[in-house]
């Protein structure tokens, strides 16, 4: 369907970089995959590192090239690439226990298996390129890093994966998403988004601006801000990192 260029690597810093660095090199395909059975330092969000074991995990960067999309509309491919992985992590669990903790962490019964890192390559208000980071935890049991709550598959269902079967299916569901991407049915993909919002419409206690607060998640606006409504009614759009589950 694509042009789908996949490039195998034993080990790297973090394939965000080298897809970085591939760009600069120019020759890039419609999509093209990095993938490492080994991060020396993998990025995370906020300076973060990513920990994962070699050879035991999904660790690659997925070069997209959506020129098609406004830097505005940007929250769009956030949303369609967490859908796609909340595919494939639904074909292993009960599609009601995985959800995406807001704007794009997956999670399974309360524990984050993956961990989505975009990183925009952009020229003049549209994307040259998306570098779209996923690391999902597939045989690794023992976490040593003080990443919050991790899980993976082999921890929940006690099952060693093929992890090159594992790539294959997923890059299917990245590529059936992206394909909605070129023509999104925007209602559609916000529905389904919020269908798998952990905690949507939950009354429970936050952390907003150091203050703790009691509300509920209402909606995520076109600029991927999360909406909240308190108690006491009041509408807040949060960014990342203003508001904290408690
Ligand atoms: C997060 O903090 O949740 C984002 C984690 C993203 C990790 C992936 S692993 C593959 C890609 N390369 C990196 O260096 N990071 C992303």
């Amino acid at each position: 369907m694509y042009n789908l260029n996949i490039i195998k690597i034993e080990k790297t810093d973090s394939t965000n970089n080298y897809a970085r660095e591939l760009i600069k090199s120019g020759n890039i395909s419609e999509i093209t995959v990095i993938a490492a059975d080994e991060q020396l330092s993998g990025k995370g969000h906020s300076e973060n590192t990513w920990e994962s074991e070699k050879g035991k995990n999904l660790t690659f960067s997925a070069i997209l090239s959506p020129h098609f999309l406004e830097i505005q509309n940007q929250f769009i491919l956030t949303k369609v690439i967490s859908l796609a992985i909340t595919d494939f992590v639904a074909e292993y669990f009960d599609k009601s226990l995985v959800k995406i903790k807001w704007p794009n962490d997956i999670y399974v019964n309360d524990k984050k298996i993956c961990g989505i890192l975009i990183e925009n390559v952009v020229k003049s208000d549209l994307f040259e390129y998306s570098i779209v980071g996923i690391g999902i935890n597939i045989n690794q049991t023992e976490f040593i890093s003080d990443a919050p709550n991790p899980t993976s598959l082999k921890i929940i269902n006690g099952i060693d994966y093929n992890l090159k079967e594992l790539f294959y299916k997923l890059l299917k569901h990245i590529e059936n998403r992206y394909a909605q991407l070129i023509n999104p049915i925007l209602n559609t993909l916000d529905k389904e988004y919020l269908n798998a919002l952990y905690k949507f419409r939950e009354l429970i206690d936050y952390k907003f601006q150091q203050k703790e607060i009691k509300a509920q998640i209402i909606g995520v606006s076109k600029f991927g801000k999360l909406i909240v409504k308190t108690e006491d009614e009041f509408l807040i759009e949060c960014d990342f990192k203003e508001i904290e589950f408690l």
